[in-house]
């Protein structure tokens, strides 16, 4: 650990855009510095597993913003919905389909950041990973950090994952998803994808996870 390490346990944010390696960045990041993590991508997701469930409408906002607000998500290494362990679903196609438009909510962000603000106090630190962590819930982060791959790079990753939580589903549909959730997620309104103003940029494309956490850790 760098001697710069603040005092106590630090904040750290880690944003960019899908297939970029921020989970992976995430959980060694954590491991070397003993903290906990919290994957808010997981949190959206959950909320439009939620939506699916009840067979509300994702694009109903006031009905999918009331929904944010009472549905109970807990997210570890398994993510459980209202009590349930709903951890293969969240990365399936059906909830896949649905989370950018769920995610462009202004009703669901407000309330899912207020929760993740409360997390990372109950906790007083952590790793934390999204899309709008440095930007918007955490801009006083102690490190922030925006992790990006080439699009076939990230494209290549998202169908390696597809094919692990056995929801695989061909290269070209997890290429075209992939672009279509960037540009989602890129262009809203409410809290876009962006590079956070102090944030470190790193391009995970053919470069090792060790080596980028020793290049991060030196910021820290
Ligand atoms: O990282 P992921 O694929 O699990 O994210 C799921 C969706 O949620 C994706 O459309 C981006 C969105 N998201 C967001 O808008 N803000 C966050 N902090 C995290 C994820």
């Amino acid at each position: 650990m760098s001697p710069s390490v603040p005092a106590g346990k630090p904040v750290i944010a880690i944003d960019g855009p899908a297939g970029a390696g921020k989970s992976t960045l995430a959980a060694s990041l954590a491991s070397h510095l003993g903290l906990e993590r919290l994957d808010t991508g997981s949190m959206y997701r959950a909320v439009a597993y939620a939506a699916l469930r009840d067979g509300v409408d994702p694009g109903d906002a006031s009905t999918v913003t009331e929904l944010a607000h009472r549905v109970g998500i807990q997210v570890g290494p398994a993510v459980h919905v209202d009590g349930v362990d709903v951890t293969g679903e969240l990365r399936g196609p059906a909830v896949t389909r649905v989370v950018s438009e769920v995610a462009a909510n202004p009703g669901v962000r407000r309330e899912l950041v207020r929760r993740q603000r409360e997390w990372v106090a109950a906790h007083g630190g952590g790793v934390i990973e999204g899309r709008d962590i440095g930007t918007v819930v955490l801009p006083d982060a102690d490190l922030k950090v925006y992790v990006t791959a080439s699009e076939a790079e990230r494209a290549r990753r998202r169908a390696v994952e597809a094919e692990a939580t056995a929801h695989g589903h061909d290269a070209v549909a997890v290429a075209s998803d992939l672009a279509r959730r960037d540009r989602l997620d890129s262009t809203r309104d409410s809290s876009p994808l962006a590079v956070a103003e102090g944030a470190v940029v790193v391009d995970s494309t053919n470069r090792s996870v060790e080596e980028i956490v020793e290049e991060v850790l030196k910021r820290l």
